[in-house]
């Protein structure tokens, strides 16, 4: 197991992170099956891709904000915060994953707890996280950060958790 020197933190994307950042993001896309096509254009002019994925961006029709997950030279992940939420509420305040290498080593419980903070930075003092039923381990990454579940799914048919009040 790889030794992480300094404690995982929530960044701005940056180009420091380049060859962990790609591989660690193929690796996932490949693990779960997915397409890793947008690898190649990331890998040809990452500053571009870098670029692309600073500062507060309309997404969604939101103002978002997106954050790295990062020890030193390691990228483990990301999370975005919606400012507000969309109209239909979809995907709720903060999306997040951890690549496939550094999975089940807490680090995703750690992150939404930083997120969490950082959301309450930006005025949103009621968090919505959204769930599919199916996905346990971020369900218990929500609850172990406070979620409290509320009857029924969404329109997306993902369950809702709302933390802080
Ligand atoms: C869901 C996800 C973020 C979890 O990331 P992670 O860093 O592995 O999560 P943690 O290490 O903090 O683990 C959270 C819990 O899930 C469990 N878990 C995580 N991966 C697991 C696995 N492969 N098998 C069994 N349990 C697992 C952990 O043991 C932990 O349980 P505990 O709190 O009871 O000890 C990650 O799997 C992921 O990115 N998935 C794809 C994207 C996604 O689903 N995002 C969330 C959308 S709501």
């Amino acid at each position: 197991m790889i030794s992480l020197s300094e404690t995982p933190r929530l960044v701005e994307p940056t180009t420091a992170v380049r060859v962990s950042c790609l591989t660690g993001e193929q690796a996932d896309m490949r693990s779960r099956g997915a397409d890793t096509s947008w690898l190649a254009a990331a890998s040809t002019d990452f500053e571009a891709f870098v670029a692309e994925r600073v500062g507060v961006r309309e997404r969604w029709g939101v103002p978002s904000t997106l954050f790295w997950f990062v020890s030193g030279e390691h990228y483990l992940g990301s999370l975005v915060v919606r400012h507000r939420l969309t109209e239909d509420e979809g995907g709720g305040h903060i999306g997040y994953h951890v690549v496939q290498p550094w999975q089940r080593q807490g680090h995703a419980t750690r992150m939404l707890a930083q997120g969490l903070v950082v959301a309450r930075s930006l005025g949103v003092d009621r968090v919505l996280l959204t769930v599919a039923p199916d996905n346990e381990w971020s369900r218990r990454v929500v609850i172990a950060n406070g979620g409290v579940a509320e009857d029924g799914l969404n329109h997306e048919g993902e369950q809702r958790f709302w933390v802080g009040s």
